[in-house]
């Protein structure tokens, strides 16, 4: 696998210093050497960032793995340049246009990103509420990985983005992805029929959501 080298002595030295000043101020840093402003989230594992341009190899090659076209019944970019074109739209524009905010996934110590979690449609005006998706290369499943990332940034959404409500809509037949959302409290609301086209032939949806006074009161 191409992630984990070791990280290099300087970078950990760096790399605790901020997160020791940041945990201090909130769990949330700002991203590094960027100028905008976006929220970097850790948690004890993980390091949630900024996904850019420069990530769209790591796009392509993501969301072309098989369990992760399953788990999303969408098929991924077929050249490198409609992957960046799609992570523009996706992480970049969505931050940008303030329509959500799609974190990166890597984990503590090496910046490879391993999966990905966030909110779009973050309803204007009112923007109380947001539909999140997520998904995790299939070497780090098992581990508890997306429900750390997900806690965080349930939590950012609910403290920080002004959410009231969080939604998901998951395929029928993606039960592990039922599993996981519901770990984390959301409440299954019922089935959306027909309610996607994927290869020819229309698909459900399950429909979930989470309050939050649910989360609070967890
Ligand atoms: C959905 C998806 C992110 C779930 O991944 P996951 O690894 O099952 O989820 P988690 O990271 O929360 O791990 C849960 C597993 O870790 C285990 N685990 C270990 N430590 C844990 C901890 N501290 N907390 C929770 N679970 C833990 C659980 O027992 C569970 O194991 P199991 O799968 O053997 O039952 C992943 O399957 C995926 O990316 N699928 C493809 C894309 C997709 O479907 N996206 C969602 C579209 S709606």
């Amino acid at each position: 696998m191409r992630c984990f080298p070791s990280p290099t002595a300087s970078d950990t030295i760096i790399w605790r210093t901020v997160n020791r000043v940041w945990n201090m101020a909130g769990k949330v840093a700002p991203n590094r050497g960027s100028t905008a402003r976006f929220p970097v989230l850790k948690t004890r594992r993980l390091v949630l960032r900024q996904v850019t341009v420069k990530d769209a190899p790591w796009y392509f090659e993501h969301f072309n793995t098989k369990e992760i076209v399953e788990g999303q019944d969408h098929g991924g970019p077929r050249n490198l340049s409609d992957a960046r074109a799609e992570l523009k739209l996706y992480f970049v524009d969505v931050f940008r246009l303030k329509r959500g905010i799609r974190w990166g996934m890597t984990v503590k110590g090496c910046d490879d990103l391993i999966g990905s979690a966030g909110f779009y449609k973050w309803i204007q005006p009112e923007r109380y509420q947001a539909e999140m998706g997520y998904d995790l290369n299939p070497a780090f499943w098992g581990k508890g990985i997306m429900t750390e990332a997900l806690s965080a940034i349930i939590q950012y959404g609910f403290d920080q983005m002004g959410l009231h409500r969080i939604e998901v809509l998951i395929s029928h037949h993606n039960k592990r992805s039922q599993t996981l959302i519901r770990r984390l409290g959301f409440k299954r609301e019922g089935v959306l029929r027909d309610h996607y086209f994927v290869e020819g032939r229309f698909s459900d949806d399950v429909i979930f959501s989470l309050l939050k006074e649910e989360w609070k009161a967890r």
